[in-house]
């Protein structure tokens, strides 16, 4: 195990960690905060503002981390033979789809930024957010298990 095992295994956590907190965030807002949330209320406001920072700061890592990874993995995916295609379509949807999720969450703050009562009542592009980063995590799945259908790579 050299230091490059490591370095890899710390960008995968950030990585990981990133999607838990921004996909998270999201959940508990769609799911938690905006149904009881009482418009105009200075908590919602402040609450808003502050996870406006986190989701900012957990995109700039997912970014971060998810350049790094595919520098690590695709020398590995060019590797993989008859499944070679595969890993590429679903990786490129994927990376398509998780700055999809993006700007979706960029808009839901620009309207809640410029009408929050309005947002609450109109929840459409928060969902839109949540579905997209559901199908993110679902080719993310995809990308992992793909390794093992390629007989050389199949884990155990
Ligand atoms: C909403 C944004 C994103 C979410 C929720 C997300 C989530 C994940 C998760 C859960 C994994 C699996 C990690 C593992 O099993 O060890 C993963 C792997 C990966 N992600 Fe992301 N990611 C996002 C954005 C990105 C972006 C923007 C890129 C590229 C620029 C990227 C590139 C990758 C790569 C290359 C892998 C490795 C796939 C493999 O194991 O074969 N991700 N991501």
């Amino acid at each position: 195990v050299d230091g490059l095992f490591w370095v890899n295994v710390f960008s995968r956590w950030v990585h990981v960690v990133s999607a838990v907190v921004a996909v998270g965030g999201l959940v508990f807002l769609a799911g938690a905060l905006l149904p009881g949330a009482v418009p105009g209320s200075s908590m919602l406001g402040g609450a808003l503002q502050r996870f406006k920072r986190l989701f900012h700061m957990a995109m700039g890592l997912l970014l971060l981390t998810g350049i790094y990874n595919l520098v690590v993995v695709v020398p590995k995916a060019n590797a993989l033979g008859a499944m070679k295609s595969t890993y590429h379509s679903v990786l490129g949807t994927k990376i398509l789809l998780a700055l999809c999720v993006f700007a979706a969450a960029f808009m839901w703050q620009a309207e809640a930024g410029r009408d929050l009562s309005a947002a609450l009542t109109r929840k459409r592009t928060l969902l839109v957010t949540l579905v997209l980063a559901g199908l993110v995590l679902l080719l993310s799945a995809v990308l992992r298990r793909v390794w093992d259908l390629d007989p050389r790579l199949a884990l155990p």
